[in-house]
């Protein structure tokens, strides 16, 4: 039997401090109880902040870089350009048909520099004779193991904007 305060309530502390044995046994469970479910309604809360911070506050991964003017490049010339960083070469090639492409520069092999070699129209790596697509980055032949990264590129007005890299052009 619980003892009770002269105004005959029973006082708040009473009921969660137990002086008998086989009470503290059963508070501490209720005690377990609520912090597991604090805890998970802790965790939930906390998911829930994660998730509305990723879809509200979501940054570009890629910044949005001016790397040429329509007309500067003539059909079958390349550019080279640094994206997203000041040591990530890329180039730039205007195929025969007016489209542009822009790939890093980099073989995926061991990361020596590819350039267009325009008479078989293609991207050539020095090194180890890789050969990749210049339409789409695939390798056609030789050791590397991976396409070419893909420069994303836009048109707006007459400059040409980098916005990003694919890492497997054959998704796009
Ligand atoms: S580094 Fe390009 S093929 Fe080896």
């Amino acid at each position: 039997m619980k003892p009770s305060d002269p105004s005959g309530h029973d006082s708040l502390w009473r009921e969660e401090v137990s002086f008998r044995t086989a009470d503290e046994q059963y508070v501490a469970r209720r005690q377990f109880g609520t912090f597991l479910v604090l805890t998970s309604l802790g965790m939930f809360v906390g998911n829930l902040w994660i998730l509305a911070k990723s879809w509200f506050f979501q940054q570009p991964l890629y910044p949005l870089r001016p790397v040429a003017r329509a007309g500067d490049i003539a059909p079958g010339a390349v550019k080279l350009f640094q994206y997203p960083g000041e040591h990530d070469p890329c180039i730039l090639v205007r195929l025969g048909s007016g489209e542009y492409v822009a790939y890093s520069q980099k073989c995926t092999h061991l990361s020596c520099a590819v350039y267009y070699e325009k008479g078989r129209d293609r991207l050539e790596c020095p090194c180890h004779e890789g050969y990749f697509s210049v339409r789409t980055g695939a390798v056609l032949q030789g050791p590397p193991p991976r396409p070419l990264p893909r420069v994303r590129l836009e048109s707006r007005g007459d400059q040409l904007i980098a916005t990003g890299i694919t890492l497997n052009p054959e998704e796009i």
